[in-house]
């Protein structure tokens, strides 16, 4: 007991998140055990009024049943921990925060720009993309992994499919900083909401010109999109593009990364990935994924009186789905805590539990960590974390503010294929 209390207790101290995910394995060990489904207080949060609290949800096997039963367990009243008014949690969040009907609509609007065929389409420009950024650092020999690496491709591909201008990449790039990042690099609601309210007017703004101008961009195939005869409203997209610049930013970067890390960490598995690349990226991607969990936990609000497992939840309570304690949930993996890029079957939760809300960009994500990886294999394949991680102090993105990487310098040829 006095190890659950302490668990808990760390769980609602912010610095605890600083210390990375193996540092909290035992911790989510302790509750699969001996609390898979608990209640706890909510962290104290300036700028938001105290919470009344909420279930952890820990098991591979719970986390499963409130993500596939939205009739239950529904995302409209937010799906992070703290309470923030609708408006304010549509305007962040978007189809993220929206519950049936509406999320049906938005998601059937913009699933088509995600399909396999469309991630394909832009296969090339990822390529293209990945070695350009390879070639801007394989002189130098150092780079730092997150600033010079991992966070340009894909804050480079959502920009390019959104059509955003060349000029405001790197404006949206410290935007959304501003939206996920921790108390150092986010002072108070106010710079948060100014970020959200510059980003918005970004999007707008091309929104607008492409209902006039459509081009070849997704921004124009979403004004333009048609379902059942209707089609996104101008500050929907706006909403939309805050979510996709905010989830398909930090995660895949953070993905990237950590992998980065991990193959420092276990040189055997970097060996056995380099020497059969075509064999092993597949899995190895979805390894990275599951042990990075780059979205620690969402949140689902209970709609009606329920159970999860043995424990009677009351309607109106809140759930949090952890991620990071399912993606080592013995249940479901053989050696959980074992790094495996050849692991199969791998049946992680890091794109969500299933349900209507599963990754819409899983696909462009695993696209983008593969094609990262064989670039740098082919051009800087010594590429090393020289120093220890900076984790970001966040509960809910397990993020890496800067590390240091080496490598043998080399030239990459410019347009080389
Ligand atoms: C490794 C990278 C990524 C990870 C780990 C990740 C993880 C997640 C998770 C856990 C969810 C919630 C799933 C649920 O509630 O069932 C989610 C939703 C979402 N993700 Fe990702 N994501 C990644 C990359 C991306 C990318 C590249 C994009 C877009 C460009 C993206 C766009 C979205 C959107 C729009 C949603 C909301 C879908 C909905 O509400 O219907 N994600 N993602």
């Amino acid at each position: 007991m006095a190890d659950l209390d302490r668990v808990i207790a760390d769980m609602n101290d912010i610095e605890w998140w600083a210390n990375g995910a193996e540092a909290r394995a035992d911790a989510f060990r302790t509750l699969r055990e001996e609390s898979p489904v608990g209640f706890g207080p909510e962290p104290e949060i300036e700028g938001f009024p105290p919470g009344p609290g909420f279930w952890s949800v820990v098991r591979h096997e719970d986390l499963m049943h409130v993500s596939r039963h939205p009739e239950l367990f529904c995302s409209g009243q937010g799906t992070n921990i703290p309470d923030l008014p609708v408006e304010i949690a549509e305007f962040f969040g978007s189809m993220i925060n929206m519950d049936a009907p509406r999320h049906t609509r938005l998601r059937m609007i913009v699933n088509r720009s995600f399909t396999p065929r469309m991630v394909n389409r832009i296969d090339a420009d990822v390529q293209h993309k990945a070695r350009a950024i390879v070639a801007d650092i394989a002189e130098q020999g150092s780079c730092d992994v997150v600033t010079d690496l991992a966070a340009r491709l894909p804050l480079e591909i959502i920009c390019e499919m959104m059509g955003i201008p060349r000029d405001l990449w790197q404006r949206i790039f410290e935007l959304t900083n501003m939206i996920l990042g921790d108390s150092e690099t986010t002072p108070d609601i106010a710079a948060l909401m100014g970020a959200a309210i510059e980003m918005a007017q970004i999007a707008q703004a091309v929104g607008e010109d492409r209902l006039r101008n459509p081009q070849d961009d997704l921004v124009s195939a979403l004004m333009h999109a048609e379902v059942e005869g209707e089609s996104l409203e101008p500050m929907e997209m706006a909403s939309f593009f805050i979510l996709l610049a905010a989830a398909g930013n930090e995660t895949t970067r953070n993905a990237i990364t950590h992998g980065i890390r991990l193959l420092t960490e276990h040189p055997d598995q970097r060996a056995a990935w380099q020497a059969d690349v075509d064999g092993v990226s597949a899995t190895a991607v979805e390894e990275i994924v599951r042990w990075a969990t780059p979205v620690i936990h969402f949140r689902r609000t209970a709609t009606e009186d329920t159970r999860i497992g043995e424990v009677d939840i009351a309607a109106g309570d809140k759930v949090v789905m952890w991620y990071e304690s399912a993606n080592r949930d013995a249940a479901v993996f053989d050696d959980p805590f074992t790094f495996d890029l050849t692991r199969t079957p791998n049946d992680h939760v890091g794109f969500g539990a299933g349900g209507p809300h599963f990754c819409l960009g899983a696909n462009l994500a695993r696209r983008e960590i593969r094609v990262m990886f064989e670039e740098l294999f082919t051009w800087i394949p010594d590429i090393h974390a020289s120093g220890p991680p900076a984790y970001l102090r966040s509960p809910f993105i397990h993020g890496i503010k800067s590390m240091p990487a080496e490598f043998t310098p080399t030239t990459v040829p410019t347009g080389a294929n």
